[in-house]
C-alpha cells in the first residue's frame, strides 16, 4: 500500500464491459448498455470513496458530474465522518481540459486536476477559479507522486478509478491498482477501434495481471464481479 513516495490511497476501480470486454463504442460515445443495477452499483461504490478519479476524456465524453445523487448515501457518509460529496480528480497527460465541462459548474466538492506542464497558460488561467491544478514537469503525470498527493494533502484513503480505460490501463502497468468491479452486460459491440478495459487494443501490459474472485452476482442478466488485483506475473 506504499509507494516509495509515501502512503497511497487503496485504489479500486469501476467498469461496465460488454461480452468482447468494450467499454464504449468506436467513437468514444456515452454507450449506455448497463441497467439500472449498474448505474446504482457505481453510485454505491463511489459513495464508499474519499476520491473519484476519470480522465479529462471520459469526464467529457460521458458528460459527468461525478456526484452522488442520493441523499441517504451522502447521509451515510457524513455519519462516518466524511464529506458529503467524494473529492473529484481529473487526469490529463495533454492539459487539454475544457473549463466549460459540465463537473465544473458543481460545486458540490473539490476538484483536483493532474497534468503537466504542457497545459496551456490560459487553460491554467480559466481552471484556477475552479480546481487545484497540480502540474508536473515531465512528459506524463507521475501516478504515484499523483496518489501519495492525494493522500497527504487531501486526506484520500479509498479513491475509485472510473475510467476510462487508458487511465485503467496506466494505473494498472504501474502496479497502482488494488481491486477492480466489473459488470459484464449481455451487449457485444465488436470494433477494433471500440476501447477495451484498457483502452484500444494495443501493445500487452509490460505483464499480466492476477485476479482473484471476491464476489460474483447476476442481477437481470448482468454479473457484478469484484476482485482482488494482484502483483504482476512477468
Ligand atoms: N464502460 C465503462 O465503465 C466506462 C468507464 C469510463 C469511460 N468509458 C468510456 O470510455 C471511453 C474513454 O476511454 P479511453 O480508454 O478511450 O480513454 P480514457 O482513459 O478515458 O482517456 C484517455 C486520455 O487520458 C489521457 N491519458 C492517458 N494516459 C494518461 C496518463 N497515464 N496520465 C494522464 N493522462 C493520461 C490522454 O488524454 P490527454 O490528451 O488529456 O493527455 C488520453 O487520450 C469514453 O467513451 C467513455 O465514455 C466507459
Amino acid at each position: 500500500m506504499k509507494s516509495a513516495l509515501g502512503k497511497r490511497p487503496f485504489v479500486t476501480a469501476n467498469f461496465a464491459l460488454t461480452w468482447d470486454g468494450r467499454i464504449s463504442t468506436r467513437g468514444s460515445t456515452p454507450a449506455d448498455f448497463s441497467s439500472k443495477s449498474d448505474k446504482r452499483r457505481l453510485i454505491e461504490i463511489r459513495a464508499q470513496c474519499d476520491a473519484v478519479l476519470v480522465s479529462a476524456k471520459t469526464a467529457s465524453a460521458d458528460h459527468m458530474t461525478m456526484g452522488l445523487p442520493d441523499a441517504a448515501l451522502r447521509a451515510a457518509r457524513i455519519a462516518r465522518g466524511q464529506s458529503a460529496y467524494p473529492l473529484r480528480v481529473l487526469l490529463t497527460n495533454s492539459g487539454r481540459v475544457d473549463p466549460a465541462l459540465r463537473l465544473f459548474a458543481e460545486t458540490f466538492s473539490p476538484i483536483v486536476i493532474f497534468s503537466t506542464t504542457r497545459m496551456l497558460a490560459r487553460t491554467r488561467t480559466a481552471l484556477a477559479a475552479r480546481a487545484d491544478v497540480w502540474l508536473h514537469e515531465s512528459a506524463s503525470v507521475n501516478l504515484p507522486a499523483m496518489l501519495a498527493i492525494l493522500r497527504a494533502d487531501y486526506g484520500v484513503r479509498r479513491l475509485v478509478c472510473e475510467g476510462g480505460g487508458q487511465i485503467f490501463r496506466a494505473l494498472l502497468a504501474a502496479g497502482l491498482v488494488d481491486e477492480l468491479h466489473v459488470t459484464l452486460c449481455p451487449r457485444i459491440f465488436g470494433g477494433a477501434k471500440a476501447p477495451t478495459l484498457t483502452g484500444i487494443p494495443g501493445a500487452f501490459l509490460p505483464a499480466s495481471v492476477p485476479l482473484t474472485r471476491k464476489k460474483m452476482e447476476v442481477i437481470d442478466g448482468e454479473c457484478f464481479l469484484r476482485y482482488r488485483v494482484g502483483k504482476s506475473i512477468g
